[in-house]
């Protein structure tokens, strides 16, 4: 039968402390200007790379290796936490959503015909990202759903945008809106009442994560379904080209705005009898709004109008809180984490990173599960991110606070594993902001260099390693690889991950000698993290687990 005890390794002993770093967003590329990792000191990272080529190699961290749909897929941090974590790769969000959407199942589902009973009377309002970034959503998804949702009764639909920016080239929200005017206008053609109604930039607007900021859910309540919002116009596509222009705001930062009719009525607040979905398939930022939906007890911000609807999420966020309770598409069932083994295994665990990796260290790294395995084994500690600024203001984050927590953490001797999120080089990445990505990878660095020194004291062992990439490729490129240019000639500013590989390493005066990275799996990802951490704990891994990176020869 089956049981969490893991046999024990052959070569490698137990007893070692293990530090399993990871580097958000720190991907390998081409050395150039546009490369913030090559640009940036980072003397300790640099070290890894040109020590011993036994302890230092690349793995893949996008598309199939990750459980995404195809190769065009660039990776993200949930799924590749979720890699990282459960040693197998499963399906993901967006694969899910193809295939429901794809087979018509989707239809079928409980979470379909619960809120389609609304379809009589009620209006069906999506909310959700716009864009064909994937990673939270996609287009082609949106148009999908809308056009089933039609030909399954949906009378009145309105549709919430939150504009990109993030996952895609800043600007690209424009294109997107029109698209999306375009279908809803075949579908008014064909009698359905569909109308976007509301919108906002994702950083400032409903797409907040792990309660960082309540504010931006609260716009975004204000706007979809109080029908309030700082400004209203009369279509969005208008709405996204001047906030853009004045207050002058990116895709990911536009103010929230609402649409009216000729009388300056809002087109779709959202009222009692109305279904409602959130279209996102990825979790991470849909939780805070699905609570604010589905919570009769709340008291995170003023609601002042609670309506009594029907709510379901693309998938269930948070499997839990069990949250939202209704759903159109069943999520992955991750089971059998390395946390949870190693912890049977009486590994004593200690997780870090700040407010907004997190999650990404605890949650996606468990298999999308809130909370402990074992509360006497494991320890998380959140260090709080600074909030109300956005991180090219302060590119250096909590790196030295997380890499202090850490080391201590190591020092203390009651932890046999210390995993950690060190979130600089995705989260300035992000801002596409060049030289405060630069600070932020130098200040990554240093906080590896904290916590391999703590190693180094201990005698322990470190892996270190990234979810994706972000920060070594911050222009955009075409096929042969030169930057592109915009119409003004200006170099396109890349936002979002990359599909590059990215490192890992290993080492540490408590790695066996003769253990060292195999050559037989030349094309490792994420996944192949779990079951070398295990060996590295001295157990063998589960024999369904993607194979181990490591082996021990003689020497
Ligand atoms: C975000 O949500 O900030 C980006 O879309 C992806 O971020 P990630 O690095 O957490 O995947
Ligand atoms: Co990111």
């Amino acid at each position: 039968g089956f049981s969490w005890k893991l046999a024990d390794h052959p070569k490698l002993p137990k007893g070692k402390t293990v530090a399993v770093v990871v580097l958000d967003g720190w991907g390998e590329a081409k050395p150039d200007q546009y490369n913030c990792i090559h640009v940036a000191e980072t003397p300790t990272m640099d070290s890894l790379k040109k020590g011993d080529p036994d302890k230092w190699r690349l793995v893949k961290a996008h598309g199939s290796a990750v459980g995404l749909p195809t190769e065009d897929d660039m990776g993200n941090s949930e799924v590749g936490h979720n890699a990282l974590g459960a040693g197998r790769i499963f399906a993901q969000g967006a694969k899910l959503v193809d295939q429901a959407l794809e087979s018509g199942k989707i239809y079928d589902g409980e979470g379909f015909k619960y809120i389609s009973e609304c379809f009589e009377k009620g209006t069906l309002h999506l909310i959700g990202l716009l864009s064909d970034g994937g990673v939270h959503s996609r287009l082609d998804q949106l148009l999908l759903l809308l056009k089933g949702s039609g030909e399954h009764g949906a009378k009145r639909i309105r549709v919430h945008i939150l504009t990109d920016g993030r996952d895609v080239l800043d600007g690209s929200s424009v294109g997107f809106v029109e698209t999306l005017e375009n279908y809803l206008a075949e579908l008014r053609e064909k009698g359905i009442d569909a109308q976007i109604a509301s919108g906002g930039g994702r950083m400032y607007v409903t797409m907040d994560r792990y309660e960082n900021d309540w504010e931006v859910v609260k716009r975004g309540w204000d706007a979809q379904v109080l029908g309030e919002a700082p400004f209203k116009f009369r279509n969005a596509v208008e709405a996204v080209k001047k906030l853009r222009q004045a207050p002058k705001a990116s895709d990911q930062y536009l103010p929230p705005f609402v649409i009216a009719d000729d009388n300056g009525k809002p087109v779709g607040p959202i009222v009692d009898g109305d279904a409602v979905v959130t279209i996102n398939f990825r979790a991470d930022r849909m939780v805070m709004v699905a609570k604010a939906f589905e919570y009769e007890d709340f008291d995170k911000f003023d609601r002042v109008r609670v309506p009594k609807i029907r709510y379901a999420g693309m998938l269930q966020y948070d499997g839990e809180l069990k949250l939202p309770s209704h759903y159109l598409v069943s999520p992955p069932e991750i089971d059998r984490t390395s946390g949870e083994y190693l912890v049977h295994n009486g590994i004593r665990t200690f997780a870090c990173s700040e407010t907004v990796k997190f999650g990404h260290v605890t949650f996606f790294w468990n298999g999308n599960r809130s909370g402990y395995f074992n509360e006497e084994l494991e320890e998380y500690v959140e260090i709080p991110s600074d909030s109300g600024i956005t991180f090219n203001v302060q590119p250096k984050m909590k790196a030295l606070e997380i890499g202090e927590k850490v080391r201590d953490a190591i020092l203390s001797g009651k932890f046999d594993q210390v995993r950690v999120n060190i979130p600089n080089g995705d989260m300035v990445g992000h801002t596409g902001d060049i030289e405060a990505t630069v600070v932020a990878c130098k200040a990554a660095d240093e906080a590896v260099k904290m916590i391999l020194d703590a190693i180094e004291q201990v005698g322990g062992i470190y892996v270190v390693t990234a979810d994706h990439g972000n920060a070594e490729d911050m222009v955009k490129r075409n096929k042969t690889g030169q930057p592109l240019l915009d119409k003004t000639g200006k170099i396109q500013i890349l936002t979002s991950h990359t599909c590059q590989p990215v490192p890992i390493a290993i080492g540490g005066p408590g790695l066996a000698p003769g253990c060292r990275f195999r050559r037989d799996v030349p094309t490792g990802g994420l996944a192949n993290v779990a079951a070398t951490v295990m060996n590295l704990h001295g157990f063998e891994a589960p024999s369904d687990y993607e194979p181990t990176l490591v082996e021990v020869v003689d020497i």
